[in-house]
């Protein structure tokens, strides 16, 4: 390894071969150090919590146990952008204690499909939330001396045809949803930023200049590109664009590189920009090692876990079963020992310990009531159902496993799911259904059916403690939808987009999700936004006035029931008489408020001139058309609850 005290290597260091070297990985999961000559980085799996693999003694690898964190679904859920933060500094702890340099995450791809097997580690339908909650994670673990890999760039929004499909995306639509999302995150200046495997506009984007262009105008530093897994095709045509790492170490890639320069076909000054940019990385990584020191013990990790968890879980529907209170005899069914899921593919992670039941996290929070459970899954009792009769409370867990390298089968819960809430229901008014998915879910066929349902997503090694606080009120029910759920697959407009084989015609443009839906609304179950509190909250005062630089908002929110709780102010634009086409409104700010019974806070955020803008393809840059804009407050994109107007310039 290279001395601090020694004097940094440059590009005019190394032979050409020692170059080519470094542009690849040595192996899977390490950088090349050259034989000692530079720092070798370690780079694991992400996001959701760490996958370092190691070798036995055969040399097979396996991956550490490590602390489950919720998914990025649930993360988004909280709507509370401090808790990415604190979750990309947990992440940064168990990163330093096993020696890994850069972490393969976050992921801030858009969800125009809720079936997108990857959902669950992707935020949301909203370019700002998305964004927002990937800077904070990342700004949490880059602080804490750990490397992040923002992924995946860009427009890898299904996996099907991952590998080769075409996503053909017009340009104000790339610029206003597919790349916002990098172009915020990339405010708290990544390490790398990782490219996926499809096309866009017919450009693999291991390859594509132009958009890396772009890319690096919304860096603050030069960080580094590094290739998704293997998605490198032409390694002379990925370097010409600027891709500057390629994972893992490719045989194939590294003699048509040395070919290339031997023909000429690539430049000294092609191979130094991103050896120099790699060369930075690499120092600015060696130079964290020594200093990063673990922050947090491992139990104050899960606790910061259990809350996001917590945060993170929304309540559907509640006719008034939920919170359970103590001495209520209460039934949990379905999968209940499915205690645990991670989500499929590069972001599973192993815990690192032990995982409670659901019913023994309500247990341990209701001493006086009677638990009983059964799990349909292990045990294949059909009729488990019964245990539910004449219980005060009957809760149906059930979920999907999401994963990635595939998209979901359905946006439906799987037959059995449905038959076993329907039969639980029928015997019992008091019907709970906890959904432990990866992305919005039909309910159609049986939601008026039950009494209550919560969908707790993917909630990591402590997701039944934060399921059981929400489940008994011990916690409010704080969590907001950060993507639609409608009414079946078919309404939303990606699905009935054209596609084949190589291609996937982005053609509703910027009509995702809400965006869309707020035309429409009888085609949406649970909007954008939207989360029931056991709380209830008002708004008023809502005030718009200029500020340099765009607008400031203020409005005051009040608790005006009994309880301690959490409301989410969203605060969407509208232009009044837009000169091109403008999605109804658009989300520009948010802020949770947590308030005891009876408190009244008056919040202010500041909307700045881009959040009334748009891409101007005419002109290629972000205008704003001179006029009338609404300002709404809103608890989702369905509940409008105030309105003010401003003019801009
Ligand atoms: C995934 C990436 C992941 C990488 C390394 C790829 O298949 O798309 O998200 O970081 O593998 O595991």
């Amino acid at each position: 390894m290279g001395h601090s005290n020694q004097k940094p290597l440059h590009a005019c260091d190394l032979s050409v071969e020692e170059k080519i070297l470094l542009l690849a990985g040595r192996d899977f999961w390490n950088t090349n150090s050259l034989g000692g000559k530079v720092f070798e980085a370690n780079l694991s799996d992400g996001p959701v919590g760490v996958r370092k693999p190691f070798p036995d003694e055969k040399g097979e690898l396996h991956d550490l146990p490590s602390i489950a964190y919720p998914s990025a679904e649930v993360l988004a859920q909280t709507w509370d952008p401090a808790l990415a933060r604190l979750t990309g500094e947990c992440v940064a702890d168990d990163c330093i204690e096993k020696g890994v340099d850069i972490l393969l995450g976050p992921g801030v791809n858009l969800k125009r499909t809720p079936m997108c097997g990857r959902n669950f580690e992707y935020f949301s339908e909203d370019p700002l939330l998305a964004g927002v909650f990937g800077r904070e994670y990342i700004a949490g673990a880059e602080n804490r001396g750990v490397g992040t890999s923002l992924k995946h760039f860009c427009a890898n929004n299904r996996e099907y045809g991952r590998l080769y499909i075409s996503s053909e995306v017009d340009e104000r639509t790339l610029r206003e949803l597919y790349l916002v999302p990098f172009e915020i995150a990339c405010e708290a200046n990544p390490s790398t930023v990782m490219c996926s495997y499809n096309l866009v506009n017919g450009v693999r984007m291991s390859e594509h200049a132009k958009l890396y262009r772009i890319l690096r105008s919304f860096w603050r530093e030069d960080g580094a590109i590094v290739s998704d897994w293997g998605a490198v095709k032409d390694r002379v045509a990925s370097l010409k664009a600027g891709l500057d790492l390629e994972m893992p170490f490719s045989e194939e890639s590294a003699s048509a590189l040395k070919t290339a320069y031997e023909k000429g076909e690539i430049s000294d000054s092609d191979l130094d920009e991103c050896v120099e940019r790699l060369l930075s990385l690499l120092y600015k990584l060696q130079e964290r090692r020594g200093k990063r020191k673990v922050l947090r013990t491992r139990e104050e990790r899960l606790s910061s876990a259990e809350k996001v968890a917590e945060e993170g879980i929304v309540l559907l529907k509640n006719t008034g079963v939920l919170p359970i209170r103590n001495g209520a005899s209460v039934s949990v069914t379905g999968e209940e020992t499915n205690r645990y899921f991670a989500g499929g593919g590069s972001a599973r992670v192993i815990p690192d310990g032990e995982i409670s039941t659901l019913s023994e996290a309500l247990s341990a929070l209701l001493p006086k009531s009677e638990i009983v459970s059964a799990d349909v899954v292990s045990q294949g009792k059909m009729d488990a159902y019964r245990l539910s009769y004449g219980k005060d409370v009957a809760i149906v867990v059930c979920g999907s496993e999401d994963g990635e390298g595939s998209d979901r089968p359905s946006m439906a819960l799987s037959e059995n799911d449905v038959r076993f809430i329907l039969e639980t229901a029928k015997n019992n008014k008091n019907t709970v259904v906890v959904l432990r998915c990866g992305a919005a879910v039909d309910v159609s066929a049986w939601e008026n059916r039950v009494a209550a349902i919560v969908s707790a997503g993917y909630g990591g090694q402590r997701g039944n403690e934060a399921l059981a606080a929400v489940l008994t009120g011990k916690v409010d029910a704080a969590g907001r939808l950060a993507e639609t759920w409608a009414n079946g697959r078919e309404e939303y407009l990606s699905e009935n987009a054209y596609r084949d084989h190589n291609v996937s015609l982005y053609e509703e443009g910027l009509r995702v999700g809400y965006r869309d839906f707020d035309l429409r609304p009888e085609a949406v179950r649970y909007p954008f936004g939207f989360g029931l509190s056991y709380a209830e909250f008002s708004f008023s005062d809502l005030k718009v006035s200029r500020e340099k630089g765009g607008a400031k908002v203020t409005l005051k929110v009040k608790n005006i029931s009994k309880r301690a709780g959490s409301e989410v102010v969203q605060i969407y634009v509208r232009e009044a008489e837009p000169c091109v086409f403008r999605p109804y409104k658009e989300l520009k700010a948010f802020e949770k408020v947590r308030l005891a019974a009876g408190e009244e806070r008056e919040i202010t955020v500041f909307l700045p001139r881009r959040a009334f803008s748009y891409y101007s393809t005419a002109e290629d840059g972000w205008r704003v058309h001179a006029g009338t804009f609404e300002v709404l407050a809103c608890k989702n994109a369905r509940d409008e609850m105030l309105k003010a107007t401003i003019d801009m310039e």
